[in-house]
């Protein structure tokens, strides 16, 4: 099983360092401590901004840590205060410490979200090394024995997203479809989850040639993930589905991609690991919503039965592709899993989560994702829930005076752009969008490109570097936001 580690929450601790917090013009200590961190404070002309810490030592050795989280009331501010958290006591090789009663600080409301940001920054993937990362200890914060409740809160927030990291940093060659596929069953089906998978004997009885035909240069089996969150049994029916992008790898096929972006292509499932996460979320929160969340699971590899550039092949929706290069792979099996959400869930909304383009990358960078749909109202609330999970979106065009970007003169659609007169629209985002949206049938229906904000170089108030979890917070604020409204 792909396992992580994180930061451990206990409640107990009593003689480790305590652990209090400073704003810009507030402080967030016990009465008992307050005259000393403030002298502290004077003392040294401490700047209390996000990522600056104090350590303060008294003359008996005790110890108290000033964490540093600036101004302003953004709900991310504790978040992130809880990533410098785990940043200061790593850099201060300490490796337990003690929070005091979330009362007694005074941010009772903010204790869940500092949790979080503990939890979300505490995130290690365990890679097998025989010697430990200098810095990379495990660590234990404690908290007081009444706060016991807002730990829950805070890891079955933190949790999924983890789970999901941990699959996207999961390497190809321990992450296969099989193994995906598996671990999701084991991981979900304890919360309530019903998954299924079908392998390529029933894929072929299907009819779901996309996958088939990314899947045949693989020695790995592909596999098609389907996970049932029913909150609101009462009610006929699923108010969503949401599909994820499930390359294990991405080699690029016949179209081999070049180095170095080929070593990043483990990441290409991020879109799968995010769905599955998202429902996760929603399983442990018992969110009242009948959700499903559907995932080819394939590697797109080299091999002498490789499905080659220029192949015309017919879709589960029965449309041909004209695939006029192989590594525009996650079209074609979205496609494949779109048509199976359609025929068998009616689902009320789809939305997809994709890897899809480098390109999309070089407009929002690590900042946004992409977000398609010709859907006004959909766009709207999908973008309100990004803004308030601090996973924002950027809407981009999805019109239908660009329908000639996926056109091919000898099948119902090309896997490639239209090239332009530049030559540039082949890897267009657009296009990625525009090819999906052919299989969506005229349903409500967004697609978001994820592939600059699956993965991280910079820190967030959400994550280090590494595999960010991109979409599992904001497809369960959309469910949340839908069922306030
Ligand atoms: N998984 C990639 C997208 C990708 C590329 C993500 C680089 C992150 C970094 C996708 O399957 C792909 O190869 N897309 C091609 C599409 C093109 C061939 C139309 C791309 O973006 O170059
Ligand atoms: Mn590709
Ligand atoms: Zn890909």
């Amino acid at each position: 099983m792909t396992s992580w580690t994180s930061f451990e929450i206990g409640t107990d601790g009593a003689d480790a360092p305590t652990l209090v917090f400073a704003g810009d013009d507030a402080l967030f200590v016990p009465d008992a401590l307050r005259t000393r961190v403030a002298a502290g404070i004077e003392s040294t002309g401490f700047d209390a901004k996000p990522g600056r810490w104090l350590d303060l030592v008294g003359e008996a050795g005790e110890r108290v840590v000033i964490v540093g989280v600036g101004g302003g009331d953004s709900p991310d501010r504790w978040r992130n205060a809880g990533g410098h958290l785990v940043d200061a006591t790593r850099a201060l090789r300490v490796d337990v410490v003690r929070l005091p009663a979330a009362a007694e600080l005074g941010i009772e409301a903010a204790l869940a979200d500092l949790l979080e940001g503990v939890l979300l920054h505490g995130f290690r993937l365990d890679q097998g090394r025989g010697d430990p990362v200098p810095g990379q200890f495990a660590s234990t914060l404690h908290v007081a024995a009444g706060d016991a409740a807002l730990v829950e809160q805070a890891r079955l927030r933190a949790d999924p997203v983890n789970r999901a990291r941990a699959w996207v940093e999961q390497p190809a060659n321990l992450l296969t479809p099989a193994v995906f596929a598996d671990e999701a069953g084991a991981a979900l089906e304890p919360l309530g989850i019903t998954v299924r998978q079908l392998g390529p004997a029933e894929l072929e009885a299907l009819g779901a040639g996309g996958i088939l035909a990314v899947a045949a240069g693989s020695a790995n089996e592909p596999r098609l993930t389907i996970a049932e969150w029913r909150g609101a049994p009462e009610r006929d029916g699923w108010d969503a589905a949401f599909v994820g992008k499930g390359l294990t790898f991405d080699a690029g096929g016949l179209n081999l991609k070049p180095r170095p972006g080929i070593a990043k292509m483990k990441f290409d499932m991020a879109g799968g690991a995010a769905v599955l996460g998202a429902v996760e979320r929603l399983a442990r929160r018992k969110a009242a919503a009948n959700v499903v969340a559907i995932v080819p699971m394939c590697e797109n590899n080299i091999d002498g039965k490789s499905y080659r550039p220029g192949d015309v092949i017919t879709s589960l929706a029965g449309l041909t592709i004209d695939v006029q290069d192989t590594d525009a792979e996650g079209r074609i099996v979205l496609a494949d899993a779109v048509t199976y959400a359609i025929r068998e869930y009616d689902p009320g909304t789809i939305v997809d989560v994709a890897t899809l383009t480098g390109m999309v990358m070089g407009v929002l960078h690590e900042d946004f994702a992409g977000l398609f749909t010709s859907d006004d109202r959909l766009a709207a609330s999908l973008t309100a829930a990004g803004a308030a999970a601090h996973e924002p979106l950027w809407r981009l065009p999805l019109v239908a005076s660009m329908d000639y970007l996926v056109e091919s003169p000898v099948a119902d659609v090309s896997n490639l752009g239209a090239p332009g007169w530049f030559g540039a629209g082949g890897g267009s985002p657009v296009a990625g969008a525009k090819f999906i949206e052919k299989f969506a049938k005229g349903r409500c229906w967004a697609h978001l490109d994820i592939a600059g904000v699956g993965w991280a170089t910079r820190r967030s108030s959400r994550s280090g570097p590494g595999a960010t979890g991109f979409g599992v917070a904001l497809l369960d604020q959309w469910i949340d936001l839908a069922a306030r409204a």
